[in-house]
């Protein structure tokens, strides 16, 4: 049965367990998010950027809305007082994180982080947030080419030994989940390279379309356990088509 919730004073439907970022952005209720934004992985509420305040049978509670689910009517406030103060500190550190990131800036402006100016940013720089999206991406696909490396301030995202990883196949799921764009990808028509390396790309045999790395590909199929098609979804559709249309015509 459906629960009605109170969102900043807005009405919204949701199904039980229905995660609160997803109800509030259904609803056109701004959350920010960078850990918890879709698609999802793996529950990492890490950032802690998506907090909202929930308030149920009287007892108030701050909780991460990216996987916090909706299991009985509440009330829900994400721009209280409190709310404002705790989000703006994160995003604060955040920023002294990864003070290369343009999100986490733009973030921290439009949500008035405060200057936290004792603190000094991140001496290298940079764009990571170490939110372990893309160590996920990779650990599911089953490749597990990246992972955190050292610790303290050292901490990164990165291969072994920063060098190329045989396990790496270029598929670019680690960059295309990144909240920050911190993962580098240069990309011709023949080559991509990713992580230190370089990888062949695929072409359709029928249109030319680049298709992903050989690698991917390879990998891809060896999963499914079936032969490396070189085709295009249209291309492939066709040659499907057209294997029914010789059967037909037998
Ligand atoms: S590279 Fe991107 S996805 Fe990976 S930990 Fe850093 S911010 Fe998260
Ligand atoms: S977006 Fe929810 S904890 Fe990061």
């Amino acid at each position: 049965m459906s629960i009605t919730i109170q969102i900043d004073g807005k009405t919204c439907t949701c199904e039980p367990g229905e995660h609160l970022l997803d109800i509030a952005l259904r609803n056109e209720i701004s959350i920010p998010a960078l850990c918890g934004r879709k698609p999802y992985l793996q529950e990492r509420a890490c950032c802690r950027v998506c907090i909202a305040e929930v308030v149920e049978d009287g007892h108030s509670k701050v909780v991460t809305s990216c996987i916090y689910p909706i299991e009985h009517e509440c009330e829900v406030f994400t721009q209280s007082d409190k709310i404002v103060r705790e989000r703006g500190v994160v995003l604060a550190f955040l920023k002294l994180l990864a003070p290369d990131a343009k999100l986490v800036a733009q973030l921290a402006k439009a949500y008035k982080a405060p200057e936290l100016s004792r603190l000094e940013p991140n001496e290298k720089g940079g764009t990571c947030i170490l939110c372990g999206r893309c160590i996920d991406a990779c650990a599911l696909l089953g490749t597990n080419a990246i992972a955190a490396m050292s610790r303290g301030v050292e901490k990164e995202v990165n291969t072994a030994y920063g060098a190329a990883a045989p396990a790496c196949i270029g598929c670019k799921s680690c960059a295309a989940l990144c909240p920050t764009d911190t993962i580098a990808v240069e990309e011709d028509e023949d080559c991509l390279t990713i992580w230190s390396q370089t990888f062949e790309l695929a072409h359709c045999e029928a249109c030319g379309e680049p298709l992903g790395t050989v690698a991917s590909l390879k990998h891809a199929a060896e999963v499914a356990g079936e032969e490396m098609v070189l085709r295009c979804p249209e291309h492939r559709q066709k040659s499907i088509a057209d294997s029914f249309a010789q059967i037909y015509r037998r």
